[in-house]
């Protein structure tokens, strides 16, 4: 049963972890990076502070994003994180551990699952439970996923972009593609590189995006200026960039999620795919916000698209309704995946 224990929601994103705790809400959101002294191994900042130091640190010192393509890429480093969000979110008087809920991307094997589960039990969980990220995130934009009708949602995160059309309560299709927020700075990255001869670092890349990134052509051209390291000179040099560039450089990895929403729509059962082509489908996670994007999805399909409000909460949100609602804590769980 739902006790009085402290019940703590992890969404573990690649980009971001948010903490829910239990009768409060969700309590914060922070970059999943870490700071270590590159000599003792001792953690110097998590989060914020943290992010702030990638690609600005002494070799003393290690930034690391420790979820790479949505599954974990360093599992001490993770264990590090979780065991720094778990403790911040208790408080000091902590009684009992707390039992959690991880999201983790669809379609990720035994082994990640294991992974999950053993770094959240060292990190101090006395029980830890695992969504999938399509399964929370729909639960957390509002779609009712137990009638019996197909509901689809993208949830394009920094690491992966998770597809599920989701119907009573369960994934009927699902894929998981290791394209997000990650490829569209790194394609940003190389095409300045290409065209300008300009070396930029990722916190650039991503500033850029979020300023100026645009995917669908006909938008109005806006420009940004970029500050980096000319390759020829090794100088540093400033230019113009515009959002027309940027629609070249991410096309690839935007044309890339587009044909993974095509491979789960042919997939998927007829009558389903005629409630999705009524309802629209719902794009969560933070890729979703760049310029552009539902609409030409839209076009690409001929399905309506609508980004959720507050994409970026939405999988931690549906995470907090779980813990809210004893019949999703029955049924929306993955299966199996729980340790004592
Ligand atoms: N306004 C914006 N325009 C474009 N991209 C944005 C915008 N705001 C945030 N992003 C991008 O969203 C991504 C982070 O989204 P989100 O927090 O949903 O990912 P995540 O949950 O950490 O990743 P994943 O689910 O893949 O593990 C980052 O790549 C960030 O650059
Ligand atoms: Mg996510």
């Amino acid at each position: 049963m739902l006790g009085l224990s402290t019940d703590i929601g992890i969404d573990l994103g690649t980009a971001n972890t948010r903490v829910y705790l239990k009768g409060k809400g969700v309590v914060f959101r922070e970059p999943s990076v870490v700071a270590l002294d590159a000599e003792t191994r001792k953690v110097l900042a998590v989060g914020k502070e943290a992010r702030m130091m990638i690609g600005r640190t002494p070799g003393s010192i290690l930034a690391i994003r420790p979820m790479k393509d949505g599954v974990i890429a360093d599992y001490e480093i993770t264990e590090v994180m979780l065991r720094h969000f778990i403790s911040r979110a208790c408080g000091r008087k902590v009684l009992m551990k707390p039992r959690v809920i991880i999201c983790i991307p669809s379609q990720v094997t035994g082994v990640h699952k294991r992974a999950v589960l053993e770094a959240a039990a060292q990190a101090g969980a006395r029980q830890t439970f695992l969504v999938e990220e399509p399964m929370a995130a729909a639960i957390g934009a509002g779609l009712d996923i137990w009638e019996p009708s197909g509901n689809m949602v993208v949830d394009v995160g920094g690491g992966t972009t998770d597809i599920a059309v989701i119907s009573l309560g369960g994934i009927v299709v699902a894929d998981s593609c290791a394209v997000g927020g990650d490829k569209f700075d790194e394609s940003i990255i190389r095409y300045v590189r290409r065209e300008h001869n300009l070396m930029i670092g990722e916190r650039t890349g991503e500033d850029i995006k979020i300023q100026v990134g645009s995917v669908y052509p006909q938008a109005p051209t806006e420009a940004a200026e970029i500050r980096g390291r000319d390759f020829v000179t090794g100088l540093p040099k400033t230019i113009s960039f515009s959002s027309r560039e940027a629609c070249l450089a991410l096309c690839e990895p935007v044309n890339e999620i587009i044909s993974s929403v095509k491979g789960v729509l042919e997939r998927t059962p007829p009558e389903l795919a005629a409630d999705i082509v009524d309802r629209g489908i719902v794009c969560t996670g933070g890729g979703a916000l760049l310029s552009g994007f539902a609409r030409l999805l839209s076009e690409e399909i001929g399905i309506p698209v609508h980004i959720a409000e507050d994409p970026m909460s939405c999988v931690i949100m549906g995470a907090s309704k779980i813990f809210e609602s004893p019949k999703m804590f029955e049924n929306s769980l993955v299966a199996g995946a729980k340790s004592m």
